[in-house]
């Protein structure tokens, strides 16, 4: 827990600072500061701190109270507003009581320390700025660009197609994931990119960022992808490629360019472009003239955005990669399998999944012999049962016999999918779901 007075210090300090600095910009202030003060797309000086301003951006519930004792703070009767009677006064205050890397994430502080002759720190506005995120990725930011580029009557087509999230709304995070070996390199070499998309570009090299994710459904495509939004800080746009090719036609080429329009503005960010077979089947089919519009503007966006010219990080993931033709692989310059997890990652992920739970006697390497062919997905549903059963049997802890038998239960509902309803014979598969007639049915 941080001291109340240094907070509502550091909030004072930075309004006042941002106020009289007029070099210095949105990107100057934390994201939580710049919440408070954004109104009707931008953020106007003064920067006037009230008392609800500073209990939003700073969670402390008393703000006034918190400074009240400090000689150089006042407030306001009438207005109620706080706000700093000896702002020099107040920073060597400040600094005595924060250490380096708390100002590091204060651009517009480190810019008053370095200002200030008195003060003795290595921390430049420059430096802090790199930590800082950047606005593109702050919610209000976000939606005040979708009401300039979509009026209400795309709304719903458009909720549709993309959706945005700012990465502080992501929750998983790639700490969540087992990955493979090669999983694991790509999102090095992403990361690695990302933070040298300057120098690449320098040497032209400007053809990588585009990536392929190919596996079955549940085996962490989307969350892995979500996953280096939340840990790079960007901001995620998901396009529902099946819905391009469903309704609403007629607008639909002009809603895909604007898409890719968004995510340039947004830059840098992650575009998620998800069942990307979508466009394949469409491609051969003899389909809709403003489909057709729309899946060639689609292709084409993709082969104009650049990593290393907009600062788009293009991901496309599809389960039917055996459908896509030449001249969609052609647009990838890495593909990454997600395979089936194996015995040993499987073990990985039911601890993850379990690092919450209490659990009793739990063997995970003897429940991933068990369950071959399932995937991350499938594991989580498997545990999600488990505790759900023992709820209803009046337990929180879980003991190796429940997963098991959730185990069970699954493969018994995994058989029920893939019967064949029609010729009947969804009896008889059913029935040799259950290898083990002694757990079947232990009400
Ligand atoms: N390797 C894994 N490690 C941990 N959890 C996993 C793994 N793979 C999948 N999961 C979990 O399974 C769930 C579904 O994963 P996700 O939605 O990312 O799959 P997907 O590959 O995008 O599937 P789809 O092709 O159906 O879109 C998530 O909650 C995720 O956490
Ligand atoms: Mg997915």
């Amino acid at each position: 827990m941080s001291d109340p007075a240094v907070d509502v210090v550091e909030f004072l300090l930075t309004a006042h600072t941002y106020t009289e600095a007029e070099d210095l910009d949105e990107d100057d202030l934390p994201p939580r500061y710049r919440q408070v003060f954004w109104s009707d797309g931008s953020i106007e000086r003064p920067l006037a701190v009230t008392q609800d301003r500073a209990r939003t951006a700073t969670s402390v519930d008393h703000p006034w109270d918190a400074v009240s004792d400090l000689l150089f703070t006042q407030r306001t009767e009438f207005s109620g507003e706080i706000s700093l009677t000896q702002p020099e006064m107040a920073l060597e205050w400040y600094l005595d009581h924060v250490d380096e890397d708390r100002l590091a994430a204060n651009p517009t502080l480190a810019y008053a320390a370095e200002h200030d002759d008195d003060a003795n720190v290595d921390v430049s506005r420059e430096q802090a700025r790199e930590e800082n995120q950047p606005i593109q990725a702050d919610r209000v930011w976000i939606d005040s660009l979708l009401d300039e580029y979509f009026d209400e009557d795309d709304d719903a087509e458009m909720l549709d197609l993309v959706h945005i999230l700012a990465p502080e709304e992501i929750e998983t995070t790639l700490d969540d994931l087992v990955l493979t070996e090669d999983q694991q390199e790509e999102v090095n070499k992403i990361v690695t990119a990302i933070e040298n998309r300057d120098y690449l570009a320098s040497i032209g090299l400007s053809e990588i960022g585009k990536i392929l994710f190919v596996g079955p459904p549940g085996t962490g495509k989307t969350t892995i992808s979500r996953g280096l939004a939340h840990e790079l800080g960007l901001p995620f746009v998901e396009v529902k490629l099946s819905m391009v090719t469903s309704q609403y036609l007629g607008e639909t080429a002009k809603n895909v360019e604007k898409t890719f329009e968004v995510a340039k503005r947004l830059s840098p960010c992650i575009l998620f472009i998800d069942e990307f077979d979508s466009v394949a089947k469409t491609r051969k089919s003899d389909e809709h003239a403003a489909l057709k519009r729309a899946v060639n503007t689609l292709l084409k966006s993709i082969d104009d955005i650049s990593l290393v010219r907009d600062e788009v990080l293009t991901v496309a993931a599809t389960n039917h990669p055996d459908q896509l033709d030449a001249a969609a692989w052609r647009r990838f310059d890495e593909v990454v399998n997600f395979p089936k997890p194996d015995r040993q990652m499987r073990a990985d992920i039911l601890r993850i999944v379990t690092q919450d739970m209490q659990m009793a006697e739990f063997d995970p390497e003897a429940i991933a012999d068990e369950t071959e062919g399932l995937t991350g997905s499938d594991l989580r549903m498997v545990l999600r049962e488990a505790v759900l059963q023992a709820l209803t049997e009046g337990r929180r802890e879980l003991t190796q016999q429940d997963v098991m038998n959730a185990v069970q239960g699954f493969e018994e509902r995994d058989n029920l999918k893939n019967m064949d309803m029609i010729d009947g014979e969804g009896a008889a598969i059913a029935g040799d779901g259950g290898h083990d007639h002694g757990h079947d049915h232990d009400h």
